[in-house]
Protein backbone atom coordinates (compact mmCIF):
# COMPACT_ATOMS: atom_id res chain seq x y z
CA UNK A 1 0.00 0.00 0.00
CA UNK A 2 1.01 3.33 -0.65
CA UNK A 3 2.70 5.40 2.29
CA UNK A 4 0.53 8.55 1.40
CA UNK A 5 -2.66 10.02 1.50
CA UNK A 6 -4.73 10.25 -1.45
CA UNK A 7 -6.02 13.86 -1.37
CA UNK A 8 -2.96 15.98 -2.25
CA UNK A 9 -2.38 19.30 0.10
CA UNK A 10 -2.34 21.79 -2.22
CA UNK A 11 -0.28 25.36 -2.15
CA UNK A 12 1.86 28.01 -3.98
CA UNK A 13 4.87 27.15 -5.05
CA UNK A 14 8.53 28.48 -3.63
CA UNK A 15 10.37 28.74 -6.51
CA UNK A 16 11.37 26.59 -9.65
CA UNK A 17 13.29 24.32 -8.10
CA UNK A 18 10.16 22.79 -6.70
CA UNK A 19 8.59 22.06 -10.26
CA UNK A 20 12.05 20.43 -11.16
CA UNK A 21 11.90 16.72 -9.81
CA UNK A 22 8.52 15.90 -10.40
CA UNK A 23 8.38 17.25 -14.12
CA UNK A 24 11.64 15.49 -15.03
CA UNK A 25 10.12 12.09 -13.92
CA UNK A 26 6.98 12.73 -15.42
CA UNK A 27 8.39 14.02 -18.81
CA UNK A 28 10.48 10.69 -18.74
CA UNK A 29 13.63 11.24 -17.13
CA UNK A 30 15.62 13.52 -18.76
CA UNK A 31 17.93 16.27 -17.20
CA UNK A 32 17.67 19.44 -18.57
CA UNK A 33 20.71 21.74 -18.60
CA UNK A 34 21.20 24.73 -16.27
CA UNK A 35 20.37 26.81 -19.38
CA UNK A 36 17.40 25.18 -19.88
CA UNK A 37 16.36 25.30 -15.83
CA UNK A 38 17.44 29.15 -15.90
CA UNK A 39 15.09 29.95 -19.16
CA UNK A 40 12.02 27.84 -17.40
CA UNK A 41 12.91 30.05 -14.11
CA UNK A 42 12.66 33.34 -15.95
CA UNK A 43 9.27 33.44 -16.84
CA UNK A 44 8.11 30.74 -13.71
CA UNK A 45 5.31 32.66 -11.98
CA UNK A 46 5.53 31.07 -8.29
CA UNK A 47 3.22 32.74 -6.44
CA UNK A 48 0.47 31.88 -9.22
CA UNK A 49 1.48 28.16 -9.38
CA UNK A 50 0.28 25.31 -7.59
CA UNK A 51 2.31 22.39 -6.52
CA UNK A 52 0.76 19.53 -4.61
CA UNK A 53 2.28 17.20 -1.74
CA UNK A 54 1.23 13.97 0.14
CA UNK A 55 3.16 12.36 2.84
CA UNK A 56 4.98 15.94 2.89
CA UNK A 57 6.50 14.95 -0.55
CA UNK A 58 5.70 17.37 -3.92
CA UNK A 59 3.85 15.02 -6.39
CA UNK A 60 2.20 17.29 -8.80
CA UNK A 61 3.11 20.73 -10.58
CA UNK A 62 0.71 23.35 -12.49
CA UNK A 63 2.07 26.43 -13.32
CA UNK A 64 0.23 29.17 -13.98
CA UNK A 65 1.68 32.13 -16.65
CA UNK A 66 0.10 36.02 -16.81
CA UNK A 67 -0.11 36.00 -20.70
CA UNK A 68 -1.76 38.78 -22.58
CA UNK A 69 -3.12 36.85 -25.42
CA UNK A 70 -4.64 38.83 -28.83
CA UNK A 71 -8.29 37.50 -28.64
CA UNK A 72 -10.96 38.73 -31.28
CA UNK A 73 -11.09 42.86 -30.45
CA UNK A 74 -7.52 42.75 -29.33
CA UNK A 75 -4.86 41.90 -26.56
CA UNK A 76 -6.85 40.75 -23.44
CA UNK A 77 -5.09 39.04 -20.28
CA UNK A 78 -5.47 35.42 -20.34
CA UNK A 79 -3.68 32.52 -17.55
CA UNK A 80 -1.32 30.14 -19.02
CA UNK A 81 -0.93 26.67 -17.65
CA UNK A 82 2.08 24.94 -18.21
CA UNK A 83 3.81 22.10 -17.09
CA UNK A 84 1.03 20.30 -15.47
CA UNK A 85 3.01 17.19 -14.21
CA UNK A 86 2.31 14.18 -11.74
CA UNK A 87 5.11 12.18 -10.65
CA UNK A 88 4.66 8.60 -11.94
CA UNK A 89 4.01 6.98 -8.60
CA UNK A 90 1.00 9.08 -7.92
CA UNK A 91 -0.62 9.30 -11.19
CA UNK A 92 -4.56 8.32 -12.02
CA UNK A 93 -5.22 9.40 -8.32
CA UNK A 94 -6.73 12.73 -9.19
CA UNK A 95 -3.85 14.89 -8.40
CA UNK A 96 -3.97 16.48 -11.39
CA UNK A 97 -7.66 16.73 -10.92
CA UNK A 98 -6.82 18.72 -7.85
CA UNK A 99 -4.71 21.45 -9.53
CA UNK A 100 -6.55 22.20 -12.26
CA UNK A 101 -10.00 22.93 -9.97
CA UNK A 102 -7.44 24.82 -7.88
CA UNK A 103 -5.96 27.12 -10.37
CA UNK A 104 -9.52 27.22 -11.87
CA UNK A 105 -11.43 28.22 -8.75
CA UNK A 106 -8.48 30.75 -7.59
CA UNK A 107 -8.68 32.19 -10.70
CA UNK A 108 -12.04 32.92 -10.36
CA UNK A 109 -12.46 34.18 -6.88
CA UNK A 110 -9.90 36.75 -7.05
CA UNK A 111 -11.21 37.71 -9.90
CA UNK A 112 -8.30 37.59 -11.98
CA UNK A 113 -7.90 36.38 -15.81
CA UNK A 114 -11.47 35.43 -17.33
CA UNK A 115 -9.65 32.95 -19.59
CA UNK A 116 -7.13 30.39 -19.49
CA UNK A 117 -5.06 28.71 -22.50
CA UNK A 118 -2.78 25.70 -22.64
CA UNK A 119 -1.25 23.32 -25.00
CA UNK A 120 -1.43 19.91 -24.13
CA UNK A 121 1.14 16.74 -24.72
CA UNK A 122 -1.86 14.23 -25.03
CA UNK A 123 -4.97 15.68 -26.90
CA UNK A 124 -7.21 14.15 -24.70
CA UNK A 125 -6.75 15.26 -21.19
CA UNK A 126 -8.18 18.64 -21.06
CA UNK A 127 -12.06 18.22 -22.20
CA UNK A 128 -13.04 17.25 -18.80
CA UNK A 129 -12.08 20.37 -17.29
CA UNK A 130 -14.02 22.78 -20.23
CA UNK A 131 -11.09 23.08 -22.17
CA UNK A 132 -11.95 23.56 -25.66
CA UNK A 133 -9.78 23.14 -28.49
CA UNK A 134 -9.40 26.97 -30.05
CA UNK A 135 -6.64 26.76 -32.28
CA UNK A 136 -4.95 24.58 -34.82
CA UNK A 137 -2.26 24.35 -36.90
CA UNK A 138 -1.44 22.63 -40.18
CA UNK A 139 1.99 21.12 -40.97
CA UNK A 140 2.73 21.04 -44.35
CA UNK A 141 6.23 19.34 -46.04
CA UNK A 142 7.00 21.55 -48.89
CA UNK A 143 9.57 20.06 -51.46
CA UNK A 144 12.11 22.56 -52.49
CA UNK A 145 11.31 23.91 -56.07
CA UNK A 146 10.76 27.66 -55.85
CA UNK A 147 8.34 27.23 -58.78
CA UNK A 148 6.17 25.50 -56.75
CA UNK A 149 4.76 29.08 -55.46
CA UNK A 150 2.47 30.91 -57.21
CA UNK A 151 4.21 34.34 -56.96
CA UNK A 152 8.69 35.04 -57.22
CA UNK A 153 10.83 36.09 -54.74
CA UNK A 154 10.53 39.53 -55.69
CA UNK A 155 13.45 42.26 -55.17
CA UNK A 156 13.68 42.29 -51.11
CA UNK A 157 17.09 41.73 -49.76
CA UNK A 158 16.92 38.42 -47.22
CA UNK A 159 19.91 38.64 -44.51
CA UNK A 160 20.30 35.30 -43.16
CA UNK A 161 22.09 34.81 -39.59
CA UNK A 162 22.03 33.67 -35.82
CA UNK A 163 18.75 34.86 -34.25
CA UNK A 164 21.04 36.81 -31.39
CA UNK A 165 22.27 39.52 -34.54
CA UNK A 166 18.87 39.84 -35.73
CA UNK A 167 17.20 40.25 -32.25
CA UNK A 168 15.94 43.73 -33.08
CA UNK A 169 14.22 42.63 -36.72
CA UNK A 170 12.87 40.10 -34.63
CA UNK A 171 11.55 42.20 -32.08
CA UNK A 172 10.32 44.85 -34.64
CA UNK A 173 8.58 42.40 -37.11
CA UNK A 174 6.81 40.25 -34.21
CA UNK A 175 5.79 43.54 -32.66
CA UNK A 176 4.09 44.50 -35.76
CA UNK A 177 2.43 40.94 -36.10
CA UNK A 178 1.65 39.87 -32.88
CA UNK A 179 -2.47 41.83 -32.72
CA UNK A 180 -3.12 40.41 -36.14
CA UNK A 181 -4.16 36.97 -35.06
CA UNK A 182 -6.08 35.86 -32.12
CA UNK A 183 -3.60 33.16 -29.60
CA UNK A 184 -0.50 35.32 -30.46
CA UNK A 185 1.02 36.22 -27.54
CA UNK A 186 2.87 39.68 -26.41
CA UNK A 187 6.66 38.84 -25.51
CA UNK A 188 8.17 40.40 -22.57
CA UNK A 189 12.18 39.83 -22.71
CA UNK A 190 12.26 36.85 -20.56
CA UNK A 191 9.65 35.26 -23.59
CA UNK A 192 11.10 37.28 -26.39
CA UNK A 193 14.71 35.15 -25.39
CA UNK A 194 12.37 31.92 -25.13
CA UNK A 195 11.10 32.55 -28.92
CA UNK A 196 14.81 32.05 -29.96
CA UNK A 197 15.78 29.39 -27.07
CA UNK A 198 18.32 27.05 -28.66
CA UNK A 199 19.57 24.36 -26.12
CA UNK A 200 21.97 22.20 -27.86
CA UNK A 201 20.70 19.39 -25.23
CA UNK A 202 17.24 19.65 -27.38
CA UNK A 203 18.35 19.87 -30.81
CA UNK A 204 18.27 16.22 -31.47
CA UNK A 205 20.88 15.82 -33.71
CA UNK A 206 19.81 18.80 -35.94
CA UNK A 207 21.87 22.19 -36.57
CA UNK A 208 21.18 25.21 -34.48
CA UNK A 209 18.69 27.47 -35.04
CA UNK A 210 19.43 30.45 -37.64
CA UNK A 211 17.26 33.77 -38.60
CA UNK A 212 16.29 34.95 -41.99
CA UNK A 213 15.45 38.47 -42.15
CA UNK A 214 13.55 40.47 -44.98
CA UNK A 215 14.07 43.66 -46.07
CA UNK A 216 12.22 46.04 -47.13
CA UNK A 217 14.33 49.64 -47.65
CA UNK A 218 16.39 48.87 -45.23
CA UNK A 219 13.66 48.23 -42.34
CA UNK A 220 13.11 44.41 -41.16
CA UNK A 221 9.87 43.45 -42.88
CA UNK A 222 9.77 39.47 -41.82
CA UNK A 223 11.67 37.08 -40.42
CA UNK A 224 11.85 33.34 -40.31
CA UNK A 225 13.62 31.02 -37.69
CA UNK A 226 14.52 27.58 -38.74
CA UNK A 227 16.69 24.98 -38.55
CA UNK A 228 18.74 22.35 -41.08
CA UNK A 229 18.80 18.82 -40.21
CA UNK A 230 21.27 16.73 -42.77
CA UNK A 231 19.52 13.71 -44.66
CA UNK A 232 21.63 11.84 -47.70
CA UNK A 233 19.61 9.58 -49.88
CA UNK A 234 21.98 7.71 -52.50
CA UNK A 235 24.40 10.33 -52.03
CA UNK A 236 21.93 12.90 -52.29
CA UNK A 237 21.34 15.69 -50.10
CA UNK A 238 17.80 16.06 -49.27
CA UNK A 239 18.37 18.09 -45.71
CA UNK A 240 15.38 19.04 -43.90
CA UNK A 241 14.46 22.95 -43.06
CA UNK A 242 12.39 23.03 -40.20
CA UNK A 243 10.55 26.27 -39.90
CA UNK A 244 10.15 27.60 -36.30
CA UNK A 245 8.18 30.81 -36.70
CA UNK A 246 7.55 32.56 -39.69
CA UNK A 247 6.43 36.19 -39.93
CA UNK A 248 5.90 38.97 -42.60
CA UNK A 249 4.47 42.31 -42.41
CA UNK A 250 3.69 42.46 -45.97
CA UNK A 251 2.88 39.97 -48.93
CA UNK A 252 6.29 40.33 -50.57
CA UNK A 253 7.96 39.57 -47.56
CA UNK A 254 6.53 36.59 -46.82
CA UNK A 255 6.81 35.54 -50.55
CA UNK A 256 10.68 36.28 -50.08
CA UNK A 257 10.65 34.45 -47.14
CA UNK A 258 9.64 31.12 -48.35
CA UNK A 259 11.24 31.35 -51.96
CA UNK A 260 14.90 31.79 -49.52
CA UNK A 261 13.84 28.69 -47.34
CA UNK A 262 12.81 26.83 -50.53
CA UNK A 263 16.54 27.63 -51.98
CA UNK A 264 18.34 26.73 -48.71
CA UNK A 265 21.23 24.94 -50.28
CA UNK A 266 21.62 20.91 -49.55
CA UNK A 267 17.82 21.13 -48.66
CA UNK A 268 15.16 18.82 -49.85
CA UNK A 269 12.12 20.28 -48.13
CA UNK A 270 10.78 23.15 -45.85
CA UNK A 271 8.34 21.88 -43.22
CA UNK A 272 6.45 23.63 -41.20
CA UNK A 273 3.14 23.86 -38.96
CA UNK A 274 1.50 27.15 -40.02
CA UNK A 275 -2.20 28.87 -39.42
CA UNK A 276 -4.81 26.75 -41.04
CA UNK A 277 -5.40 29.53 -43.63
CA UNK A 278 -1.73 30.87 -43.89
CA UNK A 279 -0.60 32.75 -46.74
CA UNK A 280 1.56 29.72 -48.43
CA UNK A 281 -1.36 27.35 -48.35
CA UNK A 282 -2.81 29.68 -51.29
CA UNK A 283 0.75 29.73 -53.06
CA UNK A 284 1.69 26.33 -53.24
CA UNK A 285 0.60 25.64 -56.91
CA UNK A 286 0.55 21.83 -55.33
CA UNK A 287 -1.20 21.61 -52.23
CA UNK A 288 -1.84 18.31 -52.09
CA UNK A 289 1.85 17.32 -52.84
CA UNK A 290 2.60 19.21 -49.24
CA UNK A 291 0.65 16.71 -47.07
CA UNK A 292 -1.39 19.22 -44.80
CA UNK A 293 -2.05 17.44 -41.65
CA UNK A 294 -4.22 19.31 -38.66
CA UNK A 295 -2.96 18.90 -35.30
CA UNK A 296 -4.59 21.29 -32.52
CA UNK A 297 -3.21 23.89 -30.61
CA UNK A 298 -4.04 25.88 -27.89
CA UNK A 299 -7.01 24.61 -25.62
CA UNK A 300 -8.95 27.58 -24.24
CA UNK A 301 -11.15 27.56 -21.05
CA UNK A 302 -13.52 30.37 -19.68
CA UNK A 303 -13.10 30.81 -16.06
CA UNK A 304 -16.16 33.18 -15.99
CA UNK A 305 -18.29 32.92 -18.67
CA UNK A 306 -19.72 36.25 -18.34
CA UNK A 307 -16.67 38.27 -18.13
CA UNK A 308 -14.79 36.38 -20.67
CA UNK A 309 -17.73 36.75 -23.47
CA UNK A 310 -17.21 40.82 -22.43
CA UNK A 311 -13.86 41.11 -22.96
CA UNK A 312 -14.25 39.59 -27.11
CA UNK A 313 -14.78 41.08 -30.06
CA UNK A 314 -17.38 40.13 -32.37
CA UNK A 315 -17.78 40.14 -35.91
CA UNK A 316 -21.53 40.71 -36.35
CA UNK A 317 -24.56 41.60 -34.27
CA UNK A 318 -26.27 39.34 -32.27
CA UNK A 319 -28.82 38.85 -29.37
CA UNK A 320 -28.98 35.65 -28.29
CA UNK A 321 -29.44 33.12 -24.89
CA UNK A 322 -26.93 30.71 -23.81
CA UNK A 323 -27.68 27.74 -21.49
CA UNK A 324 -24.06 26.84 -20.09
CA UNK A 325 -23.43 23.74 -18.65
CA UNK A 326 -20.10 23.45 -16.60
CA UNK A 327 -20.27 21.49 -13.58
CA UNK A 328 -17.05 22.27 -12.50
CA UNK A 329 -17.14 25.93 -12.71
CA UNK A 330 -21.03 25.56 -11.42
CA UNK A 331 -20.43 30.06 -11.05
CA UNK A 332 -21.02 29.14 -15.03
CA UNK A 333 -24.22 27.17 -15.15
CA UNK A 334 -26.97 29.56 -15.86
CA UNK A 335 -28.11 31.14 -18.61
CA UNK A 336 -26.38 34.35 -20.01
CA UNK A 337 -27.80 36.68 -22.44
CA UNK A 338 -25.75 38.01 -25.26
CA UNK A 339 -25.56 40.98 -27.08
CA UNK A 340 -23.01 41.76 -29.37
CA UNK A 341 -22.22 44.50 -31.78
CA UNK A 342 -18.81 46.55 -33.44
CA UNK A 343 -18.53 47.77 -29.80
CA UNK A 344 -18.06 44.18 -28.04
CA UNK A 345 -20.73 41.97 -26.18
CA UNK A 346 -22.58 42.36 -22.69
CA UNK A 347 -23.27 39.15 -21.39
CA UNK A 348 -25.93 39.19 -18.48
CA UNK A 349 -27.58 36.72 -16.49
CA UNK A 350 -30.98 35.91 -17.23
CA UNK A 351 -34.25 34.26 -16.67
CA UNK A 352 -35.37 33.96 -20.74
CA UNK A 353 -35.72 31.17 -22.78
CA UNK A 354 -32.55 29.85 -24.08
CA UNK A 355 -31.39 29.70 -27.58
CA UNK A 356 -28.65 27.86 -27.54
CA UNK A 357 -27.74 25.19 -25.04
CA UNK A 358 -23.73 24.22 -25.00
CA UNK A 359 -21.08 22.87 -22.09
CA UNK A 360 -18.19 26.05 -20.93
CA UNK A 361 -15.75 23.62 -23.57
CA UNK A 362 -17.96 24.39 -26.74
CA UNK A 363 -17.50 28.44 -25.44
CA UNK A 364 -13.56 27.64 -25.46
CA UNK A 365 -13.14 26.49 -28.49
CA UNK A 366 -15.31 29.26 -30.12
CA UNK A 367 -13.54 31.83 -28.26
CA UNK A 368 -10.38 32.85 -30.37
CA UNK A 369 -12.97 32.42 -33.35
CA UNK A 370 -11.32 29.76 -35.53
CA UNK A 371 -13.56 27.27 -34.68
CA UNK A 372 -17.18 26.97 -36.53
CA UNK A 373 -20.50 27.20 -34.35
CA UNK A 374 -22.33 25.23 -37.28
CA UNK A 375 -19.85 22.71 -37.29
CA UNK A 376 -20.31 22.22 -33.33
CA UNK A 377 -23.84 22.30 -33.97
CA UNK A 378 -23.88 19.88 -36.32
CA UNK A 379 -21.71 17.44 -34.39
CA UNK A 380 -24.46 17.96 -31.80
CA UNK A 381 -22.58 19.35 -29.37
CA UNK A 382 -24.19 22.20 -29.54
CA UNK A 383 -28.09 22.40 -29.58
CA UNK A 384 -30.02 24.89 -31.21
CA UNK A 385 -33.72 25.64 -29.09
CA UNK A 386 -34.40 28.76 -31.38
CA UNK A 387 -34.38 28.36 -35.21
CA UNK A 388 -31.47 30.61 -36.85
CA UNK A 389 -29.73 31.23 -33.48
CA UNK A 390 -26.44 28.92 -34.38
CA UNK A 391 -26.24 30.79 -37.88
CA UNK A 392 -26.14 34.31 -36.09
CA UNK A 393 -23.84 33.22 -33.52
CA UNK A 394 -21.47 31.37 -35.32
CA UNK A 395 -21.35 34.41 -38.10
CA UNK A 396 -20.76 36.81 -34.43
CA UNK A 397 -18.30 34.37 -33.10
CA UNK A 398 -15.84 33.59 -36.15
CA UNK A 399 -12.91 35.58 -36.85
CA UNK A 400 -10.53 36.17 -39.70
CA UNK A 401 -8.06 35.73 -40.19
CA UNK A 402 -7.50 32.10 -37.99
CA UNK A 403 -5.89 31.86 -34.84
CA UNK A 404 -2.69 30.90 -34.00
CA UNK A 405 0.29 30.38 -31.48
CA UNK A 406 3.59 29.78 -32.71
CA UNK A 407 4.56 29.20 -28.90
CA UNK A 408 4.25 26.07 -26.34
CA UNK A 409 4.15 27.96 -22.60
C1 LIG B 1 -1.24 13.90 -17.52
C2 LIG B 1 -1.02 13.82 -16.01
C3 LIG B 1 -0.71 15.23 -15.47
C4 LIG B 1 -2.31 13.29 -15.37
O1 LIG B 1 -2.21 13.37 -13.96
P1 LIG B 1 -3.12 12.44 -13.01
O2 LIG B 1 -2.96 12.93 -11.62
O3 LIG B 1 -2.82 11.03 -13.29
O4 LIG B 1 -4.58 12.78 -13.54
P2 LIG B 1 -5.94 12.51 -12.75
O5 LIG B 1 -5.77 11.32 -11.86
O6 LIG B 1 -6.41 13.76 -12.10
O7 LIG B 1 -6.88 12.13 -13.98
C5 LIG B 1 -8.14 12.73 -14.17
C6 LIG B 1 -8.75 12.11 -15.39
O8 LIG B 1 -7.94 12.39 -16.54
C7 LIG B 1 -7.64 11.18 -17.22
N1 LIG B 1 -6.31 11.30 -17.80
C8 LIG B 1 -5.17 11.50 -17.13
N2 LIG B 1 -4.15 11.56 -18.00
C9 LIG B 1 -4.67 11.37 -19.23
C10 LIG B 1 -4.10 11.30 -20.53
N3 LIG B 1 -2.79 11.45 -20.72
N4 LIG B 1 -4.94 11.13 -21.57
C11 LIG B 1 -6.26 11.00 -21.39
N5 LIG B 1 -6.85 11.04 -20.17
C12 LIG B 1 -6.05 11.23 -19.10
C13 LIG B 1 -7.70 10.14 -16.15
O9 LIG B 1 -7.89 8.86 -16.70
C14 LIG B 1 -8.86 10.60 -15.32
O10 LIG B 1 -10.05 10.23 -16.00
P3 LIG B 1 -11.43 9.99 -15.22
O11 LIG B 1 -11.80 11.31 -14.62
O12 LIG B 1 -12.36 9.55 -16.27
O13 LIG B 1 -11.10 8.97 -14.18
C15 LIG B 1 0.13 12.86 -15.65
O14 LIG B 1 -0.17 11.57 -16.16
C16 LIG B 1 1.47 13.30 -16.18
O15 LIG B 1 2.22 13.96 -15.48
N6 LIG B 1 1.80 12.92 -17.44
C17 LIG B 1 3.09 13.24 -18.05
C18 LIG B 1 3.27 14.74 -18.25
C19 LIG B 1 2.18 15.32 -19.13
O16 LIG B 1 1.94 14.87 -20.23
N7 LIG B 1 1.51 16.36 -18.60
C20 LIG B 1 0.47 17.06 -19.31
C21 LIG B 1 1.06 18.36 -19.77
S1 LIG B 1 -0.08 19.25 -20.77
Amino acid sequence: MPEFSAVPELSTADSWEDVVPVAELAYGGYEHSAEYHASAASIFEPKRSVIARTGGRTCGTCAVYSLEMTLPGGPRPVAGLGYVTVAPEHRRRGVMSAMVRRVLHTLHDSGAEAVAALNTTEAGIYGRFGFGLASQAVKVRIARHAGDLRVDGGDRAVRIGGPEEHAAAIAAVYAQCVGERPGMLRRDAAWAARAVLDLPDHRGGSGRLLCMVAEDEGEPSGYALYRLTSAWVDSVPRYEVSVRELFARDPASGAALWHALLDVDLAGSVVADRPVDDPVLALLTDLRSAAPVLRDQLHVRLVDVDRALEQRGYATETDIVLDVTDPLCPWNERRFRLRTGAEGGECRPTTAPADLELTARELGSLHLGGTSLVQLARAGLVRELRPGAVRAAATAFRHDPAPFCPVVF
